[in-house]
């Protein structure tokens, strides 16, 4: 079976590519790598021992995706690319509707042309927004996330709706990730951010390795146990193993039309406080921090209800904190400049 991964030379989508060809799944992957490097895909084909089909290019350009849908007999689409970063989303909102709405947009009117049904989309807890309560189920309403990029992931997710109401070939999975942390336990590939990491584990990892002097931790007056916000850490492999688990489940269900979400994410929420212990154990040593004050839009405390994921895609993220911490670790000191180095 061969699969289309766009996004796929960045961090989550070099680890899924990895698990894909581990399970015997051929990838095409596509992505104009703005916000990753090509030399990611070059050490997960030495990692699986196997070939990745690279073309460089933006989702927002059909007559080029279609080309690879000609050259290439995709049966299933994993999408990835996107822009990520929510306080620059607040900047530049156009930018992030284009690439996001539009160019998702884009991808799924070539699939149609192209025959190919089945879809897999990168969705986040965002989409639960502020109005529902912990933890977070798939049957809640979708709610109105605070940035661009949460809202750009609602909208698509509403794309998605309404293409499987009007199509009945249609097969979608929005997974709904929670906050994934760490690397392969290589340590040869791992999330590898351009500038001052917005990512909590990115920045502690910097500090670590010595890039960046402190950590600032966005608040400590919020109502959880120790005052730090909470968050559902999972390991990025356990994520990775997840998108093989729902393709797995729509080869499994050849009947299924439709679009589906599923949570991914360990059940458990981690405070910042927690992850900086956790962080000094795995490593030996201290990490300076402060307390500076609250990030606007961050939410006190949320995490997965994942029961639908262990129960219909038989997953379930696996992997410690302890061992989140190892690989972030052994992924930073390895690459102290990311893929540059
Ligand atoms: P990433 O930035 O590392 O990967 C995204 C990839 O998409 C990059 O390789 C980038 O070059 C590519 N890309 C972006 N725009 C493109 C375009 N127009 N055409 C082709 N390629 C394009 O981010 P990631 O952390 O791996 O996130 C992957 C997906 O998961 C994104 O959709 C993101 O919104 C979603 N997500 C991420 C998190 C997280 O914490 N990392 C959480 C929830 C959801
Ligand atoms: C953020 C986004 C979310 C997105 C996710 C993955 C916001 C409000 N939310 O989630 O939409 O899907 O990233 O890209 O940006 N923290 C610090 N110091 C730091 C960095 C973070 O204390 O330098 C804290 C934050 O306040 C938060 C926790 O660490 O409580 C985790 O932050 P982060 O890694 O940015 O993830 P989220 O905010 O959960």
């Amino acid at each position: 079976m061969k699969v289309l991964v766009t996004g796929g030379a960045g961090y989550i989508g070099s680890h899924t590519v990895l698990s894909l060809l581990e399970n015997n799944y051929d990838v095409v992957v596509y992505d104009n790598l703005v916000n990753s490097s090509i030399e990611s895909i070059d050490r997960v084909e030495k990692l699986a021992g196997k070939k990745v089909e690279f073309v460089e290019g933006d989702i927002c350009n059909k007559d080029k995706l279609s080309q690879v849908f000609k050259q290439f007999k995709i049966d299933a689409v994993i999408h990835f690319a996107a822009l990520k970063a929510v306080g620059e989303s607040t900047q530049i909102p156009l930018s992030y509707y284009q690439n996001n709405v539009h160019g998702t947009v884009c991808l799924l009117e070539v699939m149609q042309q192209h025959k190919v049904h089945n879809f897999i989309f990168s969705s986040s807890a965002t989409v639960y927004g502020e109005e529902n309560d912990v933890p977070y189920v798939e049957t809640m309403k979708l709610g109105t996330p605070s940035s661009p990029y949460g809202a750009s992931k609602v909208m698509v997710e509403r794309v998605l709706a309404d293409l499987a109401l009007s199509d009945p070939n249609f097969r979608g999975v929005s997974l709904r990730y929670f906050n994934p942390i760490g690397a392969h336990e290589s340590g040869t590939i791992g999330e590898d951010p351009k500038g001052i990491p917005n990512n909590l584990l990115p920045y502690v990892a910097q500090v670590a390795v010595g890039k960046r002097d402190k950590l600032g931790i966005f608040g400590d007056d919020y109502p959880t146990k120790d005052g730090t916000c909470e968050r559902d850490y999972l390991h990025v492999m356990d994520l990775a193993q997840g998108h093989v688990a729902a393709l797995d489940w729509l080869n499994r269900h050849s009947e299924f039309s439709g679009v589906e979400a599923f949570n991914l994410g360990t059940g458990n929420g981690t405070s910042v406080f927690a992850i900086v212990k956790a962080f000094e154990l795995a490593i030996n040593k201290e990490i300076k921090f402060e307390v500076s004050p609250r990030r606007a839009g961050d939410l006190p405390a949320f995490w997965a209800n994942a029961n639908k994921a262990n129960q219909q895609l038989n997953w379930q993220a696996s992997r410690t904190l302890e061992k989140m911490m190892e690989d972030t670790w052994r992924w930073q000191s390895n690459n102290p400049n990311g893929y540059l180095a």
